[in-house]
């Protein structure tokens, strides 16, 4: 029958959903982790099409009760909305992720959080229209209750998740402040708009009228926007793994509201692995979970003073290039600005040579450096920089007094050691302590802060040397700088 063989190829993807999950947690199994996700979501659709496009004849008698509400009574016309919207969003998709940078990831995560949140608002309306038109005529509906509960609740979250993620989207791309917007009384404000939500949805439950719905999704808007507006650039990375898992209780919740099976089991994926990414993440930053997804409630201002001054001291390339034969063990902490430079090729083609010639290479990963969860660690295996040298910041943090020289490649606030002190918008984040290391090189263009726009002491110590140049015409430079002969002896130790 044709009701179980969707039902059953709906089971399959999501299991299907569920390794991909397991495979993506480890870099040696995570394109099987993809394939396994591209498979589920492909079985998904094409049981979705052949739900809308089967003969009648072959549906059973539940047919109704086991499909999810929006196939109805199936057909060519549905088949056709289903097909020319599946073809818009493949080709709005396909431009995006053809045309989309290394660095612009973070950006597109955060626009396609924003659609989710909106096909959640959308759906929820129109599941409301079907039952409400039901309840005004007078029909019995099952469980009319738990509906209009479903509904709100995903309206609610889904509206939240759209302008998070659209506020998210505009500190990350840089078109909006990152600065925390402190309004006097936040936490109250956010506080009254959260009981007034509940106050709708609840009149909402009684009257099935659009005005509390309505009113609901405009507060639940403005929550949203002034949830992540309070959130200060430090703190972005726990915001984007929240609206990630705020988006899948959103398909969660649209998945109940059409009774689809396969959309609540992503969907609670999803809200579940981005719930516990975020509560990683807010370990890893020394925040509270609470307070960050509160919108910073308890966040310490920024207290910007006239910054660090004092003289700084400039290296050139084939300089560091000596003090790098002779060094016996270098680390290297990379950063945001080595995506942006994509220098990973030659710092890839750098640590070969090193290794070659003897001197122990290591890396010190922070776990926000970059713009997204593990951004780091992608560029590096893609440049095919071997795991075992590859360390997380805990694993290496007490180290960095054993190492000769420290190469900052395009990094600033995970090594800026003014997170140890109070007032700041990285006070109180874990940072990789560089300036223990007998000499520090810093690579990057000028002498502009990181992105939480704090001042870095780091570059006025005596230990410190300033590269300045884009990081992938610095390091191929060294590169050149090295003679090409392999062994220790052949580059001047
Ligand atoms: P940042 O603090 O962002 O600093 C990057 C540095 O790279 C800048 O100082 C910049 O200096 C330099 N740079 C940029 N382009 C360069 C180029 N082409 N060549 C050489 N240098 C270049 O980096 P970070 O230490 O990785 O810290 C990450 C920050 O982003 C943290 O504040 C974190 O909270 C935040 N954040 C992280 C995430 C995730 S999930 N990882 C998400 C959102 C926000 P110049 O302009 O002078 O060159």
């Amino acid at each position: 029958m044709l009701a179980n063989f969707v039902q059953a190829t709906y089971i399959v993807a999501g299991i299907l959903f569920i390794l991909a999950l397991a495979g993506l947690s480890r870099f040696e199994t995570s394109k099987r982790g993809n394939a396994f996700g591209i498979l589920g979501m492909l079985l998904a659709v094409a049981a979705t099409i052949v739900a809308v496009w089967g003969p009648e004849a072959w549906r059973g008698d539940d047919w109704g009760a086991q499909m999810p509400s929006f196939i109805g009574g199936g057909g060519v016309l549905p088949l056709v909305l289903l097909i020319v919207a599946m073809l818009a969003g493949a080709l709005i998709g396909l431009i995006k992720a053809a045309r989309v940078e290394m660095t612009g990831m973070p950006q597109l995560i955060a626009q396609l959080h924003s659609f989710v949140g909106l096909a959640a608002v959308l759906i929820g309306f129109n599941v409301f229209i079907e039952v409400r038109h039901e309840l005004v005529a007078g029909f019995l509906v099952p469980d009319a209750g738990f509906h209009l509960a479903e509904i709100w609740i995903g309206v609610f979250i889904g509206a939240v998740t759209f302008t998070g993620s659209i506020v998210a989207w505009g500190k990350l791309a840089e078109k909006i402040s990152s600065r925390p917007l402190t309004l006097p009384g936040r936490n109250l404000i956010n506080l009254a708009t959260v009981i007034a939500i509940i106050a709708c949805g609840v009149w909402f439950q009684n009257s099935y009228s659009w005005i509390p719905l309505i009113l609901l999704t405009l507060l639940s808007l403005f929550l949203g926007f002034h949830l992540v507006a309070a959130i200060g650039g430090a703190d972005m990375p726990v915001v984007i793994s929240m609206l990630n898992s705020y988006s899948g209780f959103a398909a969660a919740f649209s998945g109940f509201a059409l009774g689809m099976n396969v959309l609540i089991i992503t969907g609670a994926l999803v809200g579940a692995s981005g719930a516990i990414l975020s509560y990683i993440m807010c370990r890893a930053m020394n925040r509270s979970f609470i307070s960050v997804i509160l919108g910073g409630f308890g966040a310490t201002t920024a207290v910007q003073g006239d910054g660090p001054a004092g003289e700084i001291q400039e290296i050139k390339a084939d300089e560091l290039a000596a003090l790098l034969a002779d060094a016996k063990s270098v680390m290297i902490t990379p950063g945001y600005g080595m995506a942006v430079a994509q220098a990973q090729y030659p710092v890839a083609e750098l640590t070969k040579r090193l290794t070659d010639a003897g001197v122990e290479v290591r890396f010190a990963i922070h776990p926000v450096a970059g713009r997204l969860p593990g951004h780091m660690n992608v560029l590096l295996a893609e440049a095919h920089v071997p795991y075992d040298i590859v360390f997380e910041m805990d694993e290496v943090n007490d180290e960095f007094d054993q190492t000769d020289v420290v190469l900052v490649i395009g990094a600033n606030d995970t090594v800026n050691p003014t997170a140890m002190e109070p007032g700041t918008p990285i006070s109180g984040m874990p940072v990789l302590h560089v300036w223990e290391a007998k000499k520090v090189v810093v690579f990057k263009r000028s002498m502009k802060p990181g992105y939480a726009g704090v001042e870095n002491p780091l570059f006025f110590n005596e230990n410190t040397y300033m590269l300045f140049g884009d990081a992938k015409a610095s390091v191929d430079n060294i590169n050149n700088a090295l003679p090409a002969a392999d062994g220790r002896a052949a580059i001047g130790a």
